[in-house]
């Protein structure tokens, strides 16, 4: 039976609480669409597809989340929930609803934005993702836009509908899964998927005030597009430092906007990360960007750099909650609803404002030190400045907001800046 993939990869995510993309990266490439959809659709808004189904898994939202991923693995509706997804999906609904949420998640929102955004919220986070791509420099031809072998790709029948982004020039969004990386052009290094709102953190790093008009004070508000920006306007070539760079999305994006001047330095825990962002780096042609795993407790590298760069970036490590669209997964885990965690590990608040702190030191007097997390409630964000600010008075606020979950991921950004006298 095809359903039984469905309940296969779902078995596995429960077992092995792996990432859900990597392990859809294990699913046969002809099933794999329809698997991520269904299994994606059902982690975003359960409730209301169990309860458009009439299928019984819960009596109320409480005993549902109650129930956890290995609860409900062994829930003896489950497999049966699974092939009635499969074969009646075209009549799922996709409008979310705020009981697709966590009931301690709702709460959070309620208590940071008041219960009406917060239902927005809820929405907006339990649609199906949009796959974004942003252009590399190399994709456009002068002035005159995008190249034409780029335009007749856009054209052509492989891939779904796509528009211009809402906030970035760069950007391309197609609306719900494309395939864009089976393309040369990828291999070629013309793109990176990146959603908007990861774009728009990137720009602002390095263009504050230009990019400052896009970010709201809270989640949820739609703001305009981003001016155009290029690296002529720093009278130098600057020294940029990725703290928590990841695989690199953010700084294949900052290696595009420096045009190849200045040099980047991208830092991460995980060699797998740093691995992968060379690799990235490579497909770009992007040459001055050095890529390096350091571990939590080493300093000396970072010594060198004292009060030396013009960017400090910290994208630091949080609960998700601006990425639920395309980790619905992290719904079900217990660790991002709970600040305090458990026994043996630290709350993510504690470690957010350890990491920024360190590589604060790292900025030069007149440089700029930027706050960076994929979520959507203030103890992750404006707190964790707030806080920042009292243990170090010599910084202040230059520009600060939300932007998403409209349309983009969900994030919060904030520079800061050594004060004058
Ligand atoms: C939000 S992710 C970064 C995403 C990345 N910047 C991007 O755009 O793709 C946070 C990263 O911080 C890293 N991290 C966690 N603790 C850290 C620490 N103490 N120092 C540096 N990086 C850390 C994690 O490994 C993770 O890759």
């Amino acid at each position: 039976m095809k359903s039984q993939i469905l309940s296969e990869v779902f078995a596995e995510l429960c077992e092995s609480q792996t990432h859900f993309d990597s392990l859809l990266s294990k699913v046969n490439p002809s099933q794999k669409s329809k698997v991520a959809t269904l299994l994606g659709a059902f982690l975003r808004r359960p409730f209301s597809i169990a309860e458009h189904f009439k299928i019984h898994l819960a009596e109320s939202p409480e005993e549902f989340w109650g129930l956890s991923f290995i609860k409900l693995k062994k829930h003896p509706g489950i497999h049966a929930a699974l092939a009635e997804l499969w074969e009646k999906w075209e009549s799922a609904p996709n409008e979310g609803n705020i009981k697709d949420f966590p009931p301690q998640m709702v709460q959070k929102w309620e208590q940071d934005w008041g219960k009406e955004k917060a239902a927005g919220m809820a929405r907006l986070l339990s649609q199906d993702p949009l796959t974004t791509i942003r252009f590399h420099r190399r994709a456009f031809s002068g002035s005159d836009g995008l190249q034409p072998e780029v335009q007749a790709w856009l054209k052509s029948s492989e891939l779904p509908k796509s528009r211009p982004g809402n906030f970035s020039e760069r950007a391309r969004v197609f609306r719900g899964f494309a395939a864009v990386q089976k393309n040369e052009l990828f291999q070629k290094g013309f793109f990176e998927i990146q959603d908007e709102g990861s774009q728009v953190m990137s720009l602002f790093s390095l263009f504050p005030s230009e990019v400052m008009g896009l970010l709201a004070d809270s989640p949820q508000i739609a703001k305009s597009k981003a001016p155009a920006v290029s690296s002529q306007l720093f009278a130098k070539p600057l020294t940029v430092i990725d703290a928590c760079a990841g695989a690199g999305g953010k700084t294949l994006a900052l290696a595009d906007l420096l045009e190849g001047k200045g040099r980047l330095y991208g830092y991460d825990l995980f060699e797998k990360k740093i691995q992968n962002l060379k690799k990235r780096m490579e497909r770009a042609q992007e040459r001055n960007v050095q890529g390096k795993t350091l571990p939590r407790e080493s300093a000396d590298e970072l010594k060198r750099f004292h009060r030396t760069a013009d960017v400090v970036l910290v994208d630091a490590p949080c609960s998700g909650l601006g990425v639920l669209r395309r980790n619905p997964d992290t719904k079900w885990n217990r660790k991002p609803m709970e600040l305090k965690k458990r026994e043996n590990e630290r709350p993510i608040a504690e470690i957010q404002l350890e990491v920024l702190k360190k590589y604060s030191l790292l900025a030069k007097d007149t440089g700029r030190v930027v706050f960076g997390v994929c979520t959507l409630t203030k103890d992750e964000s404006v707190d964790i400045v707030d806080q920042f600010l009292k243990e170090d008075p010599s910084f202040e606020v230059e520009a600060q907001g939300f932007v998403g979950p409209f349309d983009t991921d969900g994030f919060y950004m904030c520079s800061l800046r050594k004060k004058t006298l």
